[in-house]
């Protein structure tokens, strides 16, 4: 794992130096992509794509400053270049009309890719508009994920800013050795399904230094997920980091070795959360190591829910099948905004078991806030405040 990022870091050196290196350059320009917003630079990216792909060499394709109209784009794996760095000083910009990208799963979306970095830029995908359409209850598509990465690997994605997704900002899904650092994800705290960051099916995914304000989780992370390492993050408005909903498919791949460390939460509806289906399934948590994380005001700081069943459809008198266990909680400190600050409401069938509580400070309007237990065997270590109700 430490090999890439210096290979990364070379890549970025050497193009900067403009040195006779063996790193193959493509800016988007020669290929037609105009800078002012209006003209569709669709078909340029695809091809300056193609032309990097079909290199030996590493290859850069370079965005300079300026606007481009894009619309969906599948950026296809099997490439000859090892290394493909997409370095961006300007900005994407989605077609006004959201019906062009809503009418696609993904704006940008790279499948079966290895090597490829994305470093700056940024990309406003004009969600508004369709937000305010699903506001009015209208006939609204779905709308369309921002960036995503299907079965790829050594991804890198550094310094981007993702604006006003349709849908999810960012899916990483079946990849491994992922790193994402210092991005900026930008949409108000209202707007629907527009997830930060979700991760599943996916192993050594790194979360580094990023900010991110949104209308849905922070970042959600799925069935599948494995040795993801979350740091430094800032979290709100949105809806925290939450592992779930999990137990959607009885047959489900579990999710372990997840740490969240020294993250911030700000006015966000949960802090650190686990949630379920009360539905059957053979998933599991297992493995999770929540650390040094602030809360401001934050409705529920630390939760696990196993009764999720909205509009009680499709699950009533039913209970979750995934066993929950190994989850610490370490250096929790801030405030709730409601009473109870620390809810554990597991399954009656797999109770949540080796729940740990280290070092917890959680106040309510300045005063103790309370606990919640059921089904849950676990320990309390050292300060927890509230008390542990294990
Ligand atoms: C690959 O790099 C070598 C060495 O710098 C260069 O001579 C060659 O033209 C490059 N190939 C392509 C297709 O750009
Ligand atoms: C857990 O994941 C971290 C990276 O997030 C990794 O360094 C560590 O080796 C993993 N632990 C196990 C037991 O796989
Ligand atoms: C717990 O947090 C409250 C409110 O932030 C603070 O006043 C108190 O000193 C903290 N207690 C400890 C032991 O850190």
């Amino acid at each position: 794992m430490a090999k890439l990022p210096t290979i990364l870091v070379l890549c970025i050196i050497l193009a900067m130096t403009n040195s006779t290196s063996a790193i193959t350059n493509y800016n988007v320009l020669r290929f037609g992509a105009k800078p002012d917003g209006k003209t569709d630079s669709t078909k340029a990216f695809l091809e300056a794509w193609d032309a990097a792909c079909a290199t030996e060499n590493l290859t850069m394709i370079y965005v300079p400053k300026g606007r481009y109209l894009v619309g969906s784009m599948a950026f296809k794996g099997g490439c000859k270049s090892p290394q493909i760095l997409i370095r961006i000083d300007g900005t994407l910009v989605a077609p006004a009309d959201y019906r062009v990208l809503g009418a696609f799963e993904d704006w940008l979306s790279f499948e079966g890719v290895s090597g490829v970095s994305i470093a700056g830029g940024s990309l406003d995908a004009k969600g508004p508009a369709l937000w305010a359409c699903k506001a009015s209850d209208s006939n609204c598509p779905t709308g369309a994920t921002t960036l995503r990465f299907t079965n790829s690997n050594n991804i890198r994605i550094n310094g981007l800013l993702s604006l006003n997704s349709q849908m999810f900002h960012i899916v990483i899904n079946g990849c491994q050795n992922v790193l994402v650092r210092g991005v900026r994800i930008i949409a108000a705290g209202n707007s629907p399904n527009t997830d930060g960051i979700h991760v599943q099916q996916s192993t050594d995914v790194q979360i580094i230094s990023s900010s991110i304000k949104t209308g849905d989780d922070c970042i959600s992370i799925g069935p599948g997920t494995k040795n993801l390492w979350i740091e430094r993050v800032n979290c709100g408005p949105g809806h925290g980091i939450s592992i779930g909903s999990l137990a959607k498919d009885l047959d489900e791949d579990g999710v372990q070795n997840v740490t969240v460390k020294s993250t911030t939460f700000i006015g966000t509806q949960n802090g650190l959360r686990i949630k379920s289906w009360a539905r059957p399934s053979n998933g599991f948590v297992k493995g999770v190591r929540f650390s040094d994380c602030i809360m401001r005001n934050v409705q529920y700081p630390i939760v696990i829910d196993q009764n999720y069943c909205p509009h009680n459809l499709n699950c009533p008198g039913q209970v979750s099948g995934i066993k929950i266990t190994d989850i610490t909680y370490e250096g929790i400190r801030g405030t709730s905004s409601t009473p109870i600050a620390v809810k554990f409401d597991c399954s009656p069938k797999t109770p949540c078991t080796g729940i740990r509580l280290q070092n917890v400070n959680l106040t309510y309007l300045n005063e103790d806030a309370e606990s919640f237990c059921t089904n849950v065997v676990g320990i309390a270590l050292d300060l927890v405040r509230p008390n542990s109700c294990f």
